[in-house]
């Protein structure tokens, strides 16, 4: 078996820190001083040939700068490691890169490759990446309906159908997810995610789940058009980390997925009914 070894190059990869995973005091990989240590007493197995090194610094990370250092750092290693006369023939540099959760926050492909490519070139490794939510965060989208707006204090509250049992990442990691209504007067009308519209008509809110938690929440202190009971609103960029992290909490039954393509659509899980929360009940 051919094997890769995840190691901890300790950079920060300037990400909120529950999506940090590359930096000496989170629990993941091996830091460098020690990985050394792991070739030497393992490097050299028979079945488990360690031919690689890994990386993954965290998540959303809107800058090239964190990978430069880590794979600089790691390429030294590497080349520390050849010297000892181990054949390291892979570097997997994880994933991270920044998905747009508003419109142009992150960089291009494109940048990352311009910073990432020349440190790499000569160097005789194999490249994996391992993007996840650049793919997937803008291909989906989470609809709710407004059940009540409520005013309370100095706040408007809309409170809608989804909540952070479907969506946790709001509360999990402060994460933005561009809010609108499905449907708006063409004033409303914008053309992209972004963090404040300004746009005259809108008004602040928070969004809100029905659940019995003040970390409840989609959106905080969130610019948007009037909406009343029933409307459908689109919750943006839940196509990562959404459906995959909802849960059944509070006895709520998981929403249904819908494959959109073009102007077709298909049902691709059922939701969930309160028989599916019991099913594995024993007695
Ligand atoms: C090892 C590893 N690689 C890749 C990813 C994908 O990260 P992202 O979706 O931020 O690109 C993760 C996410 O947790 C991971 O743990």
């Amino acid at each position: 078996m051919r094997a890769a070894l995840r190691v901890n190059p300790d950079v920060d990869p300037q990400t909120h820190r529950h999506i940090t995973t590359g930096k000496k005091e989170t629990k993941f990989g091996v830091d460098l001083e020690r990985a050394g240590a792991v070739f030497e007493k393992y490097g050299r197995d028979e079945y488990v040939k360690l031919i690689g090194v890994h990386l993954h610094l965290g998540s959303e990370i809107n800058a090239v700068g964190p990978y430069v250092q880590a794979i600089t750092k790691t390429l030294d290693f590497i080349e520390t490691l050849r010297g000892g006369g181990f054949a390291v023939e892979v570097i997997d540099i994880g994933g991270g890169f920044g998905a747009d959760y508003t419109f142009g926050q992150a960089p291009a492909a494109a940048e990352y490759a311009g910073a990432i490519i020349p440190l790499l070139r000569g160097r005789n490794l194999k490249l994996i990446l391992e993007p996840g939510r650049t793919i997937s965060a803008n291909a989906g989208i989470l609809l709710t309906r407004v059940l009540y707006v409520k005013k309370g204090g100095e706040k408007t509250f809309i409170v809608v159908d989804a909540a952070m049992n479907d969506l946790i990442r709001p509360v999990l990691y402060d994460a933005f997810h561009f809010i609108w209504p499905a449907a708006v007067e063409d004033k409303f009308v914008v053309e992209n995610r972004q963090e404040s519209v300004e746009v005259e008509g809108v008004q602040l809110a928070d969004i809100v789940g029905p659940i019995c938690e003040s970390a409840d929440f989609l959106a905080r202190d969130r610019r948007l058009p009037p909406v009343r009971r029933g409307d459908l609103l689109a919750v943006f960029s839940a196509g990562a980390y959404g459906f995959a992290m909802s849960s059944q909490y509070n006895s709520r039954p998981r929403v249904a997925e819908v494959l959109v393509e073009g102007d077709q659509f298909k049902i691709i899980r059922r939701r969930e009914t309160y028989d599916d929360l019991i099913a594995h009940e024993i007695e």
